[in-house]
């Protein structure tokens, strides 16, 4: 942590943040939407900050305010996010996917309030994958992702990471109420390219989003110029 509080190891960098969740219409008054305070996309980019980095957050629903030293983009649907990222994309050094983002969109959103009725079916569509597209695309970027599971956390982040190219991933097992999404606090185990993961004991999102840059920082080179 020595190395992340002492100096300004990203001055000069951009980052980019995802952070809170999306939401997709049903009609003008319902939306689904994921579970997510934001409050560990908000912890990132105020480290982000303290490390000296120009830092954008492309923010769904957040329950917590960021800092105000950040450029905050608003976004509610998925298609709004992947535009946002796109267009901070290639002048970005970092990039971190820690958004909920909905995995799918209504089909067709009513354009009036659906009347309620006995039953209800509504048919979904798969979003797109707004890291996978990223990673697909990726130049110069060091490119997060998290990932959200209920079990076998190392093997499925593992995956993700290939899958979606990404050189990190922060695997987070959801299934634990004490911590992850509303919680203050946080145990994650950061999955890396060439390396083994760095377990990160349960701590202040703050802590646990120092230790995310330390990684970065570690893998990405950023210390070296
Ligand atoms: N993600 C994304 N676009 C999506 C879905 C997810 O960019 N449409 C990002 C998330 O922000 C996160 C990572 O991909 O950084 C993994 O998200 P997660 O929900 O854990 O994985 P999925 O690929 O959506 O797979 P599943 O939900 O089926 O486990
Ligand atoms: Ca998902």
């Amino acid at each position: 942590v020595s190395k992340v509080d002492g100096n300004l190891p990203l001055a000069g960098r951009k980052v980019v943040i995802s952070a809170g969740a999306t939401s997709e219409p049903i009609d003008p008054v319902r939306y689904i939407t994921n579970r997510s305070s934001g409050k560990m996309g908000a912890a990132l980019a105020q480290v982000a900050t303290m490390l000296g980095a120009e830092t954008v957050v492309v923010a769904g629903q957040m329950q917590v305010a960021l800092p105000t030293t950040v450029r905050r983009v608003d976004v509610t649907t998925v298609a709004e996010m992947n535009q946002a990222l796109n267009q901070e994309y290639i002048t970005a050094d970092i990039v971190i996917m820690a958004a909920a983002v909905a995995d799918y969109r209504v089909a067709e959103v009513a354009p009036q309030k659906i009347k309620k009725q006995a039953e209800m079916v509504l048919k979904l569509q798969k979003n797109i994958d707004i890291l996978a597209n990223l990673g697909a695309r990726k130049q110069h970027q060091f490119l997060v992702g998290f990932a959200a599971e209920t079990e076998n956390l190392v093997a499925n982040a593992q995956q993700k990471m290939e899958r979606k190219n990404a050189d990190l991933i922060v695997a987070n097992d959801v299934s634990r109420r004490d911590i992850g999404f509303n919680s203050e606090q946080n145990e994650v185990q950061i999955l890396r390219r060439q390396k083994p993961p760095r377990v990160v004991a349960k701590a202040d999102k703050i802590e646990v989003a120092k230790e995310i840059f330390k990684v970065i920082i570690e893998d990405g080179n950023f210390n070296t110029t």
